[in-house]
């Protein structure tokens, strides 16, 4: 290997290494113990949800498909919160083309954490109605 093919790979290695750590940052930040599932939903999702889940946030109003009222999700499932299928549709698992790619949704690597996932899914169960 000549000594440009070094430095090419040593740069690689030092790009790969920001990236992990730059990562690392949003990472932390979004899993703090101290980060509430209020707080989460207030950044991530009220912005087209609206602020008490009824679907009228400023960004969703803006969108081909109206983001859905996140208040009757109980009621639309015979009584039941459906916490797994929240959940999916935080994680990706489950596709929404406003929330972004299932690979990577729009919120980005932090929402892979389930902790947080489950705290916001949590917020969610608190904002049913009846
Ligand atoms: C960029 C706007 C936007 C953001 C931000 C957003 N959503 Fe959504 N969401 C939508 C839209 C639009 C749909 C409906 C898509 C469809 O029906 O195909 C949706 C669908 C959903 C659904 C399915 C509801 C149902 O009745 O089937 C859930 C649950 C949900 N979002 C939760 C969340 C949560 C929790 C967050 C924050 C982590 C969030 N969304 C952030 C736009 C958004």
């Amino acid at each position: 290997m000549d000594n440009s093919m070094l430095m090419k790979n040593l740069s690689l290695v030092l790009s790969a290494l920001c990236l992990a750590f730059g990562a690392q940052g949003v990472w932390a930040e979004g899993n703090g113990s101290t980060v509430t599932g209020a707080a989460l939903y207030h950044t991530h999702c009220a912005s087209c949800h609206g602020d008490t889940g009824r679907g009228d946030g400023m960004v969703g109003a803006a969108l081909r498909t109206p983001p859905p009222d996140l208040t009757g999700l109980t009621q639309k499932n015979n009584g039941v919160f459906p916490e797994a299928m929240v959940s999916e549709f935080i994680d990706g698992t489950r596709d929404v083309i406003a929330h972004g790619p299932r690979a990577m949704p729009v919120w980005g690597l932090m929402f892979q954490n389930r902790e947080t996932i489950h705290k916001i899914v949590e917020y969610v169960r608190g904002l049913q109605r009846g």
